[in-house]
């Protein structure tokens, strides 16, 4: 995972990003990119803490603090506000960014977030599931583009290639609120915009590398509007964040009305068996 800088990896949690980098830039960045991974503790190279699970499905309205429990949401980087029907995620000046990130983990389930993006080039909102070994399931919506929302997913981390990336209509995605829905199973993933299934990619895909590539361990929900267009950025990155923010057009500021999450398993918590990040070799403590 390559990051520009330590701002970015505390606020980012995008593999499209890293992909770009990669693929871009990665000689220019040799010398001075930092590789950071976003994970606390890799499972594939050593023992880990159990991940706390859901186990249950529960939906959260983000229009208020009393809702958003600390114990359950930690709010990792920033600072959200809240109105009478949503949590904003502003970037209001240099360096700002947002993240906030459930504390349980499901195994396979489903995320409903109700999001109006944030608009300005440079800019990006994200609704991502992410595993303590990097997979990863991603909304992400440019700041320059109001009309579509992109999709994405990797497996363990492996971002040698940028051609998971799915890109989807969705008209006037910074002022109404649409439907995004993620439907994560063991042999398939899909995508959903306001009831409409946009995409499904299969555990057994050639894109999927017959399932090496494809998520499939326990994972956190993780809420971010950061910046993705610096100028500390590879040129790739960049291009694909729209350009370069241009603060003077701040606050950024996308909104969250509700998240319903639903873990398909009931468990208390969720522990590694093996270094494997096969599902099946996720042990789930009843
Ligand atoms: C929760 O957020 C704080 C910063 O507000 C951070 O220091 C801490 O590491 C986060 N905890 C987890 C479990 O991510
Ligand atoms: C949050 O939304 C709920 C349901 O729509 C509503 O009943 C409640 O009054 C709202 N809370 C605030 C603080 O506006
Ligand atoms: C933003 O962060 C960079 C890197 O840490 C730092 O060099 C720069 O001074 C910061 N800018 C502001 C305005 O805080
Ligand atoms: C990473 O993904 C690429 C592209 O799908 C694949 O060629 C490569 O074998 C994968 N690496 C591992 C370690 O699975
Ligand atoms: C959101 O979309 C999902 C997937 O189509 C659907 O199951 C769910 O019922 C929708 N939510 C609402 C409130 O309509
Ligand atoms: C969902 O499908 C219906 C029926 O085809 C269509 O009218 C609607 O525009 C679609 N919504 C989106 C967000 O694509």
């Amino acid at each position: 995972m390559f990051y520009t800088t330590r701002n970015i990896a505390a606020s980012s949690s995008s593999s499209t990003m890293k992909n770009f980098i990669a693929a871009a830039a990665l000689a220019a960045l040799a010398g001075s990119a930092t590789a950071q991974t976003f994970t606390k503790c890799n499972p594939l190279e050593k023992d880990c803490p159990a991940d706390p699970a859901l186990g249950t499905e529960h939906t959260w309205g983000f229009n208020s603090s009393s809702t958003l429990d600390s114990t359950i949401w930690n709010m990792s980087t920033g600072a959200i506000t809240y109105t009478n029907d949503a949590a904003q995620f502003t970037i209001s000046k240099v360096n700002e960014s947002t993240l906030l990130e459930s504390n349980f983990y499901i195994f396979f389930g489903v995320v409903e977030s109700w999001v109006k993006m944030a608009t300005g080039g440079g800019i990006v909102s994200s609704v991502v599931l992410e595993s303590d070994d990097l997979d990863e399931i991603d909304w992400e919506w440019v700041g320059s583009n109001t009309n579509e929302v992109q999709s994405n997913f990797f497996g363990k981390g492996n971002t040698t290639t940028y051609d998971r990336g799915g890109t989807h209509h969705v008209p006037n995605a910074d002022t109404e609120w649409h439907n995004y829905t993620t439907y994560w199973a063991s042999d398939r993933l899909e995508w959903w915009i306001d009831g409409n299934m946009t995409r499904r990619v299969y555990y057994t895909d050639k894109l999927a590398l017959g399932g090496k590539n494809y998520p499939q361990t326990p994972s956190k929900v993780k809420i971010s509007n950061w910046p993705a267009g610096l100028e500390s950025a590879s040129q790739g990155t960049i291009e694909w964040a729209g350009g370069l923010v241009d603060y003077s057009k701040a606050p950024f500021t996308m909104s969250v009305q509700r998240i319903r999450v639903q873990d398909f398993h009931t468990g208390k918590e969720y522990s590694y068996g093996d270094r494997t990040g096969d599902f099946s070799s996720i042990k789930v403590v009843e």
